[in-house]
């Protein structure tokens, strides 16, 4: 068989096939994203940040939590648990007698399953949630607790600095801040905790200020 003999409609089909499998393929991905787009924006809340802010929940072992409270040993008053996840930082700061405890946590069905949580630990109403907690003001706050990405740890620094008063402690799970002493640290591997003093890391911000060429440059009498 020659070209001449070659019936192109024998082609056609296949060619057509081939646009509709393309066509198919095309709707398959993008409905994929649509879904993956509506879980995540709606159903996990992300809708509410930018992407670049974004975390994934993993939720802390019973150890990662255990250090986290050992490093507040002794102090009492409020505590907020940045991204809360499913309350349990929130419901073990209540029983060790922080009052009051708020979680922050954009996922929706994360906030149900804390609720759940605090109902069965006997605090459901005696614990709160919200939700942004970009958006939380922690003027008065004198506790902190955070296990969240290595992407935040710049902003929350500025955001901490900036509201919380000089007697507040900080403690994060698995990211530490990099531009931060802390007075303390507990656990191994993923499980490490750090807490950190506010007051202290203002002098040593101030102090680091203060010794700067630009500041030297200013206090140097012409
Ligand atoms: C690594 S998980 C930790 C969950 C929980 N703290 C724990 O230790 O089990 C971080 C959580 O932060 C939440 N999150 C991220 N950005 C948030 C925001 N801007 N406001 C409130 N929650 C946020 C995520 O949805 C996720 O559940």
């Amino acid at each position: 068989m020659d070209a001449d003999d070659l019936d192109l409609g024998q082609l056609a089909p296949t060619t057509s096939h081939g646009k509709r499998k393309g066509w198919h393929l095309w709707q398959m991905a993008a409905g994929t994203g649509l879904i993956v787009y509506v879980v995540r924006t709606k159903a996990f809340g992300f809708h509410r940040v930018p992407f670049r802010l974004q975390v994934p929940y993993v939720p802390s072992s019973a150890k990662q939590v255990e250090n986290m409270m050992s490093l507040l040993e002794g102090r009492s008053g409020k505590l907020v648990d940045l991204g809360s996840g499913d309350g349990r930082i929130v419901v073990e700061a209540y029983r060790r007698g922080f009052r009051p405890v708020i979680g922050y946590e954009l996922n929706p069905w994360l906030l149900h399953l804390s609720n759940i949580r605090a109902w069965r630990a006997g605090c459901y109403g005696k614990v709160y949630f919200r939700q942004d907690h970009w958006k939380a003001d922690l003027t008065d706050c004198s506790n902190v607790t955070a296990f969240l990405a290595p992407g935040l740890v710049p902003l929350l620094e500025n955001k901490l600095l900036a509201e919380l008063p000089e007697d507040a402690c900080v403690v994060v799970a698995r990211f530490p801040f990099l531009e931060w002493t802390p007075t303390g640290f507990t656990g191994d591997g993923l499980e490490r905790a750090w807490v950190y003093n506010i007051r202290a890391v203002r002098q040593a911000q101030q102090g680091k200020t203060e010794g700067s060429p630009a500041q030297e440059a200013k206090h140097t009498p012409h």
